[in-house]
């Protein structure tokens, strides 16, 4: 009678033994995950860590380290930062020197580039002091920027080889020379290429301007009047028109524009904390020799004499896309008429506490007749006596806007700003410039000939104003 309840109790032990041993070794297996997922998680941060130290060092220097490196270093551009010495100095007073009594001594940034390179010649031309720079980044062909170096260089502008953000340097050439004003030009312009390469409208648009304007505060003695680049595409989806100073700008469409409304926003802060003087100019689609290549009149030029395909935007509902082409030399008289009425900063060398308010202004320096863009392309086939092969397509929703049209009249009271050139006047003188510059031959042999004009010639080839 005893053995089958035997049986039954040293089963039941059995499967307790049993159930003792899952037990353990799903505590052991348990134990042993935990310790793998531990591993992998501690592997997985310093993976993680190493990443973010190869991407993002400047983020993690000291606080001393950040204030010496409030030139950016890491923004730098391939721009050389050699600069320096007896004979780097004796070139820089020697640019600066005004030839005119009372003349300006202005350091123009982005010297090399479209507008800059017109500004500096301009301004030399009547005889003030001019010291360029700029960082010669390949955003476009830096051949022609280079080419436009060679022509200041001959008028006696030297253009550094610098960037923005290097403070250092910034610091040191307002050691050697006192400037009264700065033209500040360089940034990274186009409104498409900021889907591509965002960061570089952030380190030029927003450190570079941060870093010019914290030497300008805080090192130069004087503080210098500043006028700065900022641009039409502030307007963004701006239905009113045409645009007026007083319209909305917190509708940005591109990172272009956002990165100009901050530059705005910016200048504003500097202005109030330590009063620099400081005018920020809203360009509408600047056009001329020397231009920009990643320009629609320049790459459509280009095409089109190339026998290349181009493309035209039209809106979704078919309305053509329309800009307010404005010629160089109306943008140069407004960039001069800006710096002549600019007042003197009001702050203290070293930052310290402003004597009083000091001149904050915006103004809009357009054409103020806003012309289709297959209006253009018809005045270039025109010009160059040849018809373009056109794709048109629906705008793309990148950056670019429907239309820009100016009111310039703020401009024209506090300056006498009065733009002259028509689209078609202003194109002809491109055209002339382009197919000097690039020696490329027209079908509109009228145009292949030379000015004959005594002393017209260099100036037609060189697409530089006698006046301005
Ligand atoms: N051309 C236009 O239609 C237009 C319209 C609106 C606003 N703007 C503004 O006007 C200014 C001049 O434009 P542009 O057409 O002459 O352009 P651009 O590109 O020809 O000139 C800008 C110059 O700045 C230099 N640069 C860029 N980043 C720099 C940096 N960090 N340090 C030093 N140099 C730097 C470039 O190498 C270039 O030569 C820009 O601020 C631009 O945003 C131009």
């Amino acid at each position: 009678m005893g053995s089958p309840q035997d049986t039954s109790k040293s089963s039941k032990f059995e499967r307790y033994n049993a159930y003792l041993v899952r037990r353990v070794t799903s505590a052991r297996l348990l134990a042993a995950s935990s310790h793998l997922l531990f591993r992998a998680t501690i592997l997985a941060a310093v993976f993680l860590i190493f990443l973010f130290l190869l991407h993002c060092p400047p983020l993690l220097h000291s606080s001393a380290s950040r204030v010496r490196s409030s030139n950016h270093r890491s923004l730098l551009s391939s721009a050389s930062a050699s600069y320096g010495g007896a004979a780097w100095e004796r070139e820089v007073r020697r640019s600066s020197t005004p030839r005119r009594a009372g003349g300006f001594v202005v350091l123009v940034t982005g010297a090399a580039g479209f507008v800059g390179t017109h500004c500096s010649l301009a301004l030399k031309r009547r005889g003030d002091g001019v010291v360029g720079l700029d960082n010669f980044n390949s955003y476009y062909d830096p051949s022609l920027k280079r080419s436009r170096q060679a022509l200041l260089a001959r008028r006696g502008v030297l253009v550094l080889d610098a960037d923005i953000n290097d403070g250092a340097l910034l610091a040191k050439l307002f050691d050697v020379v006192p400037f009264s004003h700065v033209l500040h030009l360089a940034a990274q312009a186009g409104v498409r290429y900021a889907t591509r390469n965002p960061q570089s409208y952030v380190a030029s648009n927003v450190a570079g301007l941060v870093s010019l304007f914290e030497v300008a505060a805080k090192h130069a003695d004087p503080q210098p009047a500043i006028v700065w680049a900022s641009s039409s595409s502030v307007y963004g989806l701006n239905t009113e028109a045409p645009f007026s100073e007083l319209h909305r700008t917190d509708r940005p469409a591109s990172l272009y524009a956002a990165t100009k409304k901050a530059g705005e926003a910016i200048a504003h802060t500097y202005n109030h904390i330590y009063g620099l003087s400081i005018t920020g100019l809203r360009f509408f689609t600047v056009y001329g020799p020397w231009g920009r290549p990643d320009m629609a009149y320049f790459s459509f030029t280009k095409s089109i004499l190339a026998g290349k395909p181009i493309t035209l935007f039209r809106m979704p509902d078919g309305a053509a896309v329309q800009r307010d082409f404005t010629y160089i030399d109306d943008v140069v008289k407004g960039c001069l008429g800006a710096l002549d009425t600019a007042t003197k900063s009001t702050g203290a060398t070293g930052g310290g506490k402003k004597r009083g308010p000091a001149q904050l202004r915006i103004y809009n320096l357009g054409n103020t007749s806003p012309v289709p863009v297959a209006k253009m392309v018809a005045i270039l086939e025109d010009l160059l006596g040849k018809k373009a092969k056109k794709n048109i397509v629906t705008l793309p929703q990148n950056g670019d806007v429907p239309f820009t049209h100016a009111n310039v009249s703020l401009a024209e009271t506090d300056f006498g700003y009065r733009p002259t050139t028509d689209l078609a006047a202003g194109l002809r003188k491109f055209v002339k410039w382009y197919v000097e510059y690039y020696g490329v031959e027209t079908p509109n042999k009228g145009l292949n000939k030379k000015s004959k004009v005594a002393g017209e010639e260099e100036k037609v080839a060189e697409g530089v104003a006698a006046s301005a």
